[in-house]
C-alpha cells in the first residue's frame, strides 16, 4: 500500500528570508487558453522561474523546462519531478512537468517508472498514487534513496513549488467530460520520494477546494494528504466519495482539527487516516495505458531551460507549505540530514517517527 510508508522532508532551508509575494500563484486564475510565458514574474529571493508555461511542439522532449502539467485520466497525467538528477528538496523550486502521453510540451515519463498506479476520481478532486522507479525521473536513489516532500501551489513564498507552476484538467466533473477543454486547478499538492508519489488537484468550482488539497501538512506525507489504498503493480481507475478535509478526524463523535507542529517538532498526528469511500474500480494492464512510453529512453541531464537553475536562493528548499523555514542545506550530498528528515511509517495502525537534524 502506497500510504503504508511515507516520508517528508521536515525542515525547509533558507539562509535568507523570503518575502510572501503579493500575488500568490494559489491566487492567479489562468485560463487554459490565456497561459503566459512565465506565469511567475518575480526575480528575487528564489530567482526567477526556472521554466516556462506555454509548451508546445518545439519544448516537447527530454530536456523540455515545460512546468504546466495536465491531470486527466488514468493514462493521461502528468508528475512534477527534478529537471537534472537530485533530491525533491534541493530542485523544489524548478520541478519540471513528466507525463504519460506526448503532445502536452513536456518530458515523457520513460517506461518502467509507474510501478503502479490507482486514481479515485471524487466530486471534489481527481486523486492520483502509485509506486514508482523514481531513478527513471531524476531523483536521487544514490547514495540514498531521496524520501522527497511537498510540491504544492502555495510554497513559503506563495510562489508555488516548482515556482509557476500550474495545472490543469479535461476531467473535472463541473467540466462536463469534454476532452478538449481544460479547467486550471489552483489547489493541488503533490508528493513524491521514496519510491512513491501522490497528487491530489481540487476542483475549484466545488466548496471546499483549498481544505480538500490543504498544504500545509508537508511533513506528514501521502497517507494524512491523500489517503489511498493504491497497490505497487495494480493499475487502477476508481470512484471515491471526498476525504475529510485534510488534517481533520473524528473522535467521540466530534470533528477535530490537528494542526502539523513547527518545525523541530516531530508531528506525532491524534489520527489514523482511512481512505475515503471507493467503488467501481477497474484495473488495467499498464501497457494498455502507457503505450506512448514504450520508446522513451531514460531522461540525461539537462539544463536548456531559460533559467535552469534559477537564481540565489533557490535549490536550498524543502517542502512548502510550512512558513517557517531553518538553516540552509546546500549540499545536495547530504542534503537530508542537513535540513532534517521526518519519517513518519504508518504500518498497521502504529506510527513510528523519527528526525534527524544535522
Ligand atoms: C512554444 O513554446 C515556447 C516556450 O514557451 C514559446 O517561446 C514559443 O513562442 C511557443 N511557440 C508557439 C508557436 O506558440
Ligand atoms: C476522454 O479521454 C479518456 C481517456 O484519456 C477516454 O477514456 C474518454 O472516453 C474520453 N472521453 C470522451 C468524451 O471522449
Ligand atoms: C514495486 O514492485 C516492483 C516489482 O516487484 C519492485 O521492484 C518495487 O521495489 C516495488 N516498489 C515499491 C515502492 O515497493
Ligand atoms: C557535501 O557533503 C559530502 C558528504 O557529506 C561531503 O563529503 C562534502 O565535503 C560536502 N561538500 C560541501 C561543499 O560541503
Amino acid at each position: 500500500m502506497v500510504a503504508s510508508l511515507f516520508i517528508a522532508l521536515a525542515a525547509s532551508s533558507y539562509a535568507a528570508a523570503q518575502s510572501f509575494v503579493s500575488d500568490p500563484l494559489i491566487d492567479k486564475v489562468v485560463p487554459y487558453t490565456a497561459i503566459p510565458y512565465q506565469v511567475d514574474t518575480h526575480t528575487a529571493d528564489r530567482g526567477p522561474q526556472a521554466g516556462y508555461n506555454i509548451c508546445n511542439s518545439t519544448t516537447e522532449g527530454q530536456t523540455s523546462m515545460c512546468q504546466t502539467a495536465l491531470v486527466n485520466h488514468l493514462d493521461d497525467f502528468c508528475l512534477f519531478a527534478p529537471p537534472e538528477l537530485s533530491t525533491i528538496g534541493d530542485t523544489e523550486g524548478e520541478e519540471v512537468a513528466w507525463c504519460t502521453k506526448p503532445g502536452k510540451g513536456t518530458r515523457l515519463i520513460p517506461e518502467g517508472t509507474l510501478q503502479g498506479v490507482q486514481l479515485v476520481q471524487s466530486p471534489g478532486y481527481i486523486q492520483i498514487a502509485g509506486t514508482i522507479d523514481q531513478s527513471k525521473l531524476n531523483i536521487q536513489t544514490t547514495p540514498e534513496l531521496d524520501f522527497g516532500g511537498e510540491l504544492d501551489s502555495g510554497g513559503q513564498d506563495g510562489r508555488g513549488n516548482p515556482i509557476g507552476g500550474l495545472v490543469y484538467s479535461n476531467a473535472f466533473p463541473s467540466n462536463g467530460g469534454k476532452n478538449d477543454s481544460f479547467e486550471q486547478s489552483r489547489h493541488w499538492t503533490f508528493f513524491i520520494g521514496g519510491n512513491t508519489f501522490c497528487l491530489k488537484i481540487c476542483d475549484d468550482t466545488q466548496p471546499n477546494a483549498a481544505h480538500l488539497c490543504e498544504h500545509i501538512y508537508d511533513r506528514v506525507g501521502c497517507a494524512y494528504n491523500a489517503p489511498n489504498n493504491a497497490q505497487n503493480g495494480t493499475f487502477e481507475r476508481c470512484e471515491g466519495e471526498d476525504m475529510m478535509p485534510v488534517g481533520t478526524y473524528v473522535s467521540n463523535g466530534q470533528t477535530l482539527t490537528w494542526t502539523q507542529p513547527p518545525e523541530g517538532v516531530t508531528p506525532v498526528p491524534p489520527y489514523t487516516p482511512t481512505p475515503a469511500a471507493s467503488s467501481n474500480c477497474v484495473t488495467y494492464a499498464s501497457s494498455d495505458l502507457f503505450s506512448q512510453l514504450a520508446t522513451v529512453g531514460i531522461s540525461g541531464t539537462i539544463s536548456a531551460g531559460p533559467q535552469a537553475t534559477g537564481g540565489s536562493g533557490s535549490g536550498s528548499g524543502g517542502s512548502s507549505g510550512s512558513g517557517t523555514q531553518s538553516a540552509a542545506g546546500s549540499n545536495s550530498t547530504n542534503a537530508a540530514s542537513a535540513r532534517g528528515i521526518s519519517l513518519v511509517a504508518g504500518l498497521s495502525g502504529v506510527i513510528f517517527s523519527a528526525i534527524f537534524f544535522a
